[in-house]
């Protein structure tokens, strides 16, 4: 069974970031197969992997979908679980070292609820292949309410230096546990601290809140430019500060090969 990591929190706080900087990391160290899973419809891992994607999850939702409404086979003497199948590994884009695979938006009428069963089962085929798979989800929490990504094993909560986020990722914790979710493993991220110190505010707020700090990430000069002039963050230079926190972060996580 696959080992799955999956990055949450409010929007705009960093967990595309750093889900890539992470993805990186593990490949760096060896770990693998690896799958990237961007589970945000306005989908944008692929940028700060260096990737292009081509085929989403969404647009294959909407082919099987429509057909489905129509009543029409696609393609004649194929059932919509194969072709669903056959479209899904068209829509694995291999990366340096790991997959990617991006759930994109369905925006055609009807209902879904047929196309989403089809989904999560070959999502759990599909899942077996991998060792590790890491989500970046969107700023809200449906693909870990609806529970499209199965178990997780750990959450990483991602927040910048304010009081909203870190109030929003406890509502997220929150919500784990009214979902009666079983993730073995909770920790918070502080993004984007100035001097990469936790204001004292801050701290206190995380204390109140009942959260885990496992690290904190200074806010980088170096990712401004990048993002500014389209380079992918993955090329960051090795002692850039933001690089520098986040590995410290998974070395503390333990799923490191010894
Ligand atoms: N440590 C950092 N230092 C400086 N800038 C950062 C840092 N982390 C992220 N950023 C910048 O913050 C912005 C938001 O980052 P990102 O897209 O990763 O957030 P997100 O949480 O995935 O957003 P969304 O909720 O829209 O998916 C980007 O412009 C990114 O370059
Ligand atoms: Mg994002």
């Amino acid at each position: 069974m696959s080992f799955n990591i999956a990055v949450a929190g409010k929007g705009g706080v960093g967990k595309t970031s750093l889900s890539g900087i992470l993805i990186e990391y593990l490949v760096s160290k060896g770990l693998g197969p690896i799958l990237a899973v961007d589970a945000d419809a306005n989908a944008n891992l692929n940028e700060v992997l260096g990737e292009v994607i081509e085929l989403s999850i969404g647009e294959i939702k909407e082919e099987v979908n429509k057909a489905e409404m129509a009543g029409v086979p696609l393609p004649p003497g194929v059932t919509k679980s194969d072709f669903f199948q056959l479209r899904l590994n068209q829509a694995i884009a291999e990366g340096n070292g790991y997959d990617l695979l991006v759930m994109g938006r369905s925006q055609g009428a009807g209902c879904y609820c047929y196309v989403n069963g089809i989904l999560k089962n070959q999502l759990d085929i599909l899942a077996k292949n991998y060792s590790h798979i890491v989500v970046d989800n969107e700023a809200g929490m449906e693909h870990l309410s609806r529970g499209t990504l199965g178990k997780i094993d750990i959450l990483l909560l991602v927040s910048d230096s304010s009081r909203r986020g870190i109030q929003a990722v406890g509502r997220i914790k929150e919500l784990v546990a009214e979902l009666n979710l079983k993730v073995p493993v909770i920790k918070l991220i502080v993004n984007r601290a100035p001097g990469g110190v936790l204001n004292e505010g801050i701290a206190e707020e995380i204390e109140r809140q009942g959260l885990d700090l496992i690290g904190v990430v200074p806010l980088d000069q170096n990712v401004f430019e990048y993002d500014a002039y389209g380079k992918p963050l993955v090329d960051l230079p090795a002692d850039s500060p933001s690089k520098v926190a986040l590995r410290e972060i998974v070395d503390k996580l333990g799923i490191l090969k010894k």
